[in-house]
């Protein structure tokens, strides 16, 4: 039995810029630009194997071992459909090749952190499912351009993930071509290695199964939320200054630009009707944390030395410079005393950790 295979992990990212919104729902088109940073994939990740074989009946996927039907998915099977239209025209070049677009595929993946809490599993999920299509199909990956094209694939998958296909800074552009999104694909802004000093905490609050999904907290915002509409007139205003801020490595701008935005968002998931509650205590306890540490910066005559911003769940992530970064996990672990394991921060641009109610 001929099968070919490939594996490969993708690493989550954490948007600066949100996405919330979709003008297009099933080509996953969204109502605004976005910008987040791809965090290493040391910590979180997503890690997914595709095969494919002549003998194979049926399209399946194991997700963190669970079984499911990839053509009873709408996302997975247009995501799949979209590869192997890319594979048959590879094969329309070369007679010789095996016809393996024609085959089923077998893919599993696990995630090595929460599913659908909030960390972006469904952005590191589907990066790593179309980039393990895009081996298996032997479809072209050197160029920045192939890696946008293939983003425009992961996009109908899940929105975030088209971001999670490059590393450092990255822009998901909305685009104009509302029939058949060929422009709302994933840019890379800066690489990791242009900004290397910023680092991230992942602060894991809780890993319970967010109540509203991303996709459903989304749509709902869009059809009840006036505040929404506010933010999509301004959005993009800010996206160029965060970006701005990023070639000119300003973390005081980009800190500020990042809190700014993820405040924004919650705010219109409270707006929507019914309201959409992400953050908990826990959330406000950090954030809390966070303005009294950069408050006492600004007071040492200082800047911002640090950034949060909080997805569609409770859980923190803060950004900041490395060399504050001992210093931000110190106030954490003192203000959330049963806040453990970390790692070791000094290799790794990601730490994880669990934090427990403490502050109250
Ligand atoms: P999150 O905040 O984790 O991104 P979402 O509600 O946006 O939560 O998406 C979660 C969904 O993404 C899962 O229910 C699943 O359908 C999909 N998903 C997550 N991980 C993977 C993966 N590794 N491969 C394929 N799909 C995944
Ligand atoms: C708050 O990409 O998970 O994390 O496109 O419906 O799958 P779907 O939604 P998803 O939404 C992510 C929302 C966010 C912000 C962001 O990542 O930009
Ligand atoms: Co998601």
């Amino acid at each position: 039995m001929f099968i070919k295979q490939a594996t490969v992990s993708a690493p989550v990212n954490i948007a600066c810029i949100k996405y919330w919104g979709k003008r297009n729902e099933s080509l996953i088109l969204p109502t605004n630009s976005s910008l987040s940073v791809t965090l290493s994939q040391d910590h979180l990740c997503s890690t997914t194997t595709s095969r494919t074989c002549a003998e194979y009946e049926e399209n399946l996927l194991w997700l963190n071992g669970k079984e499911v039907k990839i053509d009873n998915d709408k996302r997975l099977s247009t995501c799949l459909q979209a590869m192997k239209k890319q594979r048959e025209r590879y094969e329309a070049d070369r007679p010789n090749e095996p016809k393996v677009s024609q085959w089923k595929v077998h893919i599993c993946s696990e995630n090595n952190f929460p599913t659908a809490a909030g960390l972006a599993s469904s952005a590191s999920g589907f990066a790593a499912l179309a980039y393990s299509l895009a081996n298996l199909y032997d479809l072209p990956l050197s160029d920045p351009a192939d890696i946008s094209d293939l983003s425009l694939n992961a996009r109908q998958g899940s929105g975030s993930a088209c971001r999670s296909l490059f590393g450092g800074f990255v822009e998901w552009q909305m685009g104009r071509d509302d029939l058949h999104g060929s422009d709302s694909c994933a840019l890379q802004v800066a690489d990791h290695a242009f900004w290397p000093e910023i680092h991230a905490l992942v602060c894991i609050v809780s890993d319970d199964k967010k109540g509203t999904s991303s996709t459903a907290g989304m749509q709902r915002t869009v059809e009840t939320s006036a505040l929404f509409q506010h933010r999509i007139q301004h959005v993009e205003e800010q996206l160029e200054d965060i970006k701005q801020a990023i070639l000119k490595k300003d973390f005081d701008t980009f800190a500020k630009i990042t809190m700014r935005d993820s405040n924004q968002f919650h705010a219109v998931a409270l707006d929507t009707d019914p309201p959409i509650f992400y953050l908990n205590d826990v959330s406000r306890a950090i954030i809390a944390v966070v303005t009294e540490y950069n408050r006492v910066s600004n007071a040492e005559g200082g800047k911002r030395k640090a950034a949060y911003t909080f997805d569609a769940g409770p859980n923190a992530v803060i950004y900041a410079p490395a060399e504050s970064m001992k210093e931000i996990i110190g106030m954490i672990i003192q203000f959330f005393p049963q806040s453990e394991p970390f790692k070791d921060p000094f290799l790794n641009d990601v730490i994880e950790g669990s934090l427990v109610p403490g502050f109250n």
